[in-house]
């Protein structure tokens, strides 16, 4: 992979987007080489993804404004396409994936944020959708994403005026959960995937589910889309051993690392 590194530790895996001489932007071959990585990770011991930006000026600085500023009608909904397949797979990961976002996070960059389960930021980041000022709406994701997680009305104030926002201002409308140096962005992030990784794999894919699966129906069907989920979770291993870890008097006992089955 020539833009994309990826680093297993533990249950956590990094992805890192890597392509510094230009912010990081996205271009096919990065879209390409991110949807290889994901198809890559291995499941079996990876519980929890983390998803950053090479350097520490940019997380991405958004879709390749070169590569799109040629192409026809049919070309620039194809390339729609192409990253919001990619985002939809990060989004439907079986499991839980952070951005740490070290810096720009304009246009994609913001987008791909979105497509995160939890966004955490470097005091230098910067969040935006500037795509009216080039000419074309948000294309991977903005104009869905952004009225979900901050409301309509701010969503359509930031991508109808382009105007950028900083972290502050991102934590403040609920866009990222957190704002740290950025000397100690990764080690945050390490520390709440290391969190997440530590808990039942099973349970906290259901979780993952049944959250994103309840969120696109109405509360009867979201309800029933819980139950399943919750159904499911009974007659595991881990079920099986976090009960009767709790149930057990014994204070001496030590908790084991849950197995995933
Ligand atoms: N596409 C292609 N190249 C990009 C890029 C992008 N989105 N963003 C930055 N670069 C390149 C620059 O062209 C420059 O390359 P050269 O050194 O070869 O000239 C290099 O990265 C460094 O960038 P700057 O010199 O501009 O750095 P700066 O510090 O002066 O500015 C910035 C940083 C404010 C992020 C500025 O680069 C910028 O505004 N970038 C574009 C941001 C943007 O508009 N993103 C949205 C793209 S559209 C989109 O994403 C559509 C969609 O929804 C799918």
């Amino acid at each position: 992979m020539e833009f994309v590194v990826y680093e297993a530790k533990g249950a956590v895996g990094t992805i890192t987007i890597s392509r510094e001489k230009a912010l990081n932007a996205l271009n096919s071959q990065v879209l390409e080489e991110l949807d290889q990585t994901l198809d890559a990770v291995d499941l079996s011991t990876i519980r929890c993804l983390i998803l950053t930006g090479a350097g520490e000026k940019s997380f991405v600085a958004g879709a390749d404004i070169g590569e799109m500023s040629t192409l026809t009608k049919a070309e620039g909904e194809a390339f729609g396409k192409k990253g919001n397949d990619v985002f939809r797979k990060l989004e439907t990961f079986p499991i839980p994936v952070i951005a740490a976002v070290n810096g720009f996070a304009l246009g994609g960059g913001c987008e791909i944020s979105m497509s995160c389960d939890i966004r955490i930021c470097s005091d230098n980041a910067v969040f935006g959708q500037p795509e009216v000022g080039l000419g074309i709406t948000p294309g991977f994701g903005g104009t869905q994403r952004l009225a979900r997680l901050v409301g309509p009305g701010m969503a359509k104030q930031m991508i109808y005026s382009a105007r950028n926002i900083k972290a502050d201002e991102a934590l403040r409308i609920g866009l990222v959960n957190a704002v740290y140096p950025q000397e100690e962005l990764m080690a945050a992030a390490e520390k709440l995937a290391g969190s997440i990784a530590k808990n039942a794999p099973i349970a906290v894919r259901n979780c993952k589910k049944a959250i994103n699966d309840g969120l696109e129906v109405d509360m009867d069907q979201a309800i029933v889309i819980e139950e399943k989920l919750f159904g499911d979770c009974f007659e595991t291993e881990d079920q099986k051993y976090g009960m009767a870890f709790f149930l057990d008097k014994n204070k001496e006992k030590v908790k084991e690392p849950f197995k995933n089955c």
